[in-house]
């Protein structure tokens, strides 16, 4: 459920709440008040007519009373008055009809609780010759029923009308803060991955909400500044090590042929000196060739040389290549290519070419000597993949996230001499591609990169 629907139900259902309260309470008083009224009418009444009763029995006028009685009982809509000497029994009455001379009197019970629609009064008086005896006075109460039950349906009616007016209002006011808040949570939750596009919400008020968006305006601001000057920082940083990475690759270049060429001529004392030269040497390009290529893959708007790439031949090539590297640390090199060829897949040759070089590189270089290394290629549902496996440490699972950046050394070791640029240039290469790259555990130990990338269609 939305939060703006969700505030908004419960600010209806607590409106309604309160308004059935104040409903019930209103109804009470009601009530109350009503019954309280004809009660103390019906007293005065009674108080009346039995001071009328008791003078006419002191004087002895009970028959001319009897006439006087029917009158007022008429006139005052009474249902019956009746006098009782001090034994209790009538010495008189008077009644509106039938019923109302065969009912049973009930004094005691309240105007509320009488359940015939006839209120009995009782008054005691002093009725001369009869003693000391009571006056019972009898009114008919289903007129201020009925007028109650006519206010009960009125005020259900108001109440319904104001229900539902309450609730209209509950549910906008719980529809405009549920929505209020609902526009900050997508811009608080995109921040963090668009920093560089923000733009501040408006915020006019001064209540603890506008406290809020202005709190996310200004940290908004401050991100997005911040962003750019570290991308700006990353980017003098890319062009300086570039320059400087470029004007390495001549005296290098001359240094790899010099030495070369000196070792042709070397003594066979100095050979192996020569040797370790050329392996450094070499070592130093392919990584100025790393940061070249990166930084050139970097660069937006930079094309690559697409063309169908036979991978199984990549593969060739490439273990051949490092066949001398791997046996002079005592690993063994093994091919596993499927026996009918697999589909070319349409991407740049150099760059792939990198990519395994660059694996191959790893698995040689993080290997203890004596290891053993698998090239292995896969084409299952139109995709190649391409595994490079060994046997060595592995990869731990909790770097295996972060390994793919740059310059990452957490918890990893870096052999001297190597930067940490590898694998970065190998998931750019394989995400222009539009593959995907990862990091497996080989059998029985070590690690597996593989990465996968769609079969050419033409093929
Ligand atoms: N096959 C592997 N076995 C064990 N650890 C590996 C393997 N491949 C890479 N690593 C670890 O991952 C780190 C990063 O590799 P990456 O290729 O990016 O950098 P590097 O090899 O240290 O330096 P560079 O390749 O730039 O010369 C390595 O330093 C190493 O610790
Ligand atoms: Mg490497």
């Amino acid at each position: 459920m939305r939060l703006n629907h969700r505030f908004a139900l419960i600010f209806s259902v607590f409106g309604l709440a309160i308004a059935a309260a104040f409903q019930i309470i209103q109804f009470r008083d009601v009530h109350r008040a009503g019954y309280a009224s004809a009660r103390g009418m019906a007293d005065v009444t009674a108080s009346a007519v039995a001071a009328l009763v008791s003078d006419e029995a002191r004087q002895g006028h009970m028959a001319s009373l009897s006439a006087h009685l029917q009158s007022i009982i008429r006139e005052a809509g009474l249902a019956s008055v009746a006098a009782f000497d001090s034994h209790g029994r009538r010495i008189l009455g008077r009644y509106d009809s039938p019923t109302s001379l065969h009912r049973r009197l009930h004094p005691g019970v309240s105007i509320e609780d009488s359940s015939d629609g006839i209120y009995d009064l009782e008054k005691p008086e002093y009725l001369g010759r009869y003693g000391y005896g009571k006056v019972c006075v009898s009114y008919h109460i289903e007129a201020l029923r009925a007028r109650m039950k006519a206010m009960d349906a009125q005020s259900i009616r108001f109440g319904a009308m104001s229900f539902i007016a309450i609730a209209l209002l509950a549910w906008l006011l719980g529809t405009f803060l549920g929505m209020r808040i609902e526009s900050l949570v997508p811009r608080l939750e995109h921040l963090p991955d668009d920093p560089e596009n923000f733009r501040p919400i408006r915020a006019t008020g001064k209540d603890e909400f506008s406290r809020v968006v202005a709190a996310f305006n200004r940290l908004g601001s401050r991100l997005k500044e911040e962003t750019r000057r570290r991308l700006d920082l990353e980017e003098e940083r890319d062009d300086l090590m570039a320059m400087l990475v470029h004007d390495l690759k001549t005296p290098l270049t001359v240094i790899s042929s010099g030495v070369a060429l000196l070792e042709e001529s070397a003594s066979q004392a100095n050979k192996r000196t020569f040797g370790l030269l050329r392996l450094s040497v070499g070592r130093l390009r392919r990584m100025v060739e790393d940061i070249l290529q990166l930084s050139r893959l970097e660069a937006v708007g930079e094309s690559l040389e697409i063309a169908p790439v036979d991978m199984a031949s990549l593969a060739r090539a490439c273990a051949k290549d490092f066949e001398i590297i791997a046996a002079e640390k005592g690993h063994a090199v093994s091919l596993d290519l499927p026996e009918k060829a697999p589909p070319a897949v349409m991407g740049d040759s150099v760059l792939l070419r990198r990519v395994l070089d660059n694996l191959l590189y790893n698995a040689i270089e993080h290997t203890p000597p004596g290891g053993k290394i698998l090239i292995s290629l896969e084409n299952r549902k139109d995709l190649i993949t391409l595994s490079v496996s060994d046997s060595g440490p592995g990869i731990p699972k909790e770097a295996r996230a972060d390994i793919f950046r740059k310059f990452y050394s957490k918890e990893m070791k870096r052999h001297v001499g190597n930067v940490g640029l590898g694998l970065a240039l190998c998931e750019k290469v394989i995400l222009r591609h539009g593959g995907t790259i990862a990091i497996g555990d080989a059998v029985p130990h070590g690690a597996r990169f593989y990465f996968t990338l769609p079969a050419s269609k033409a093929a």
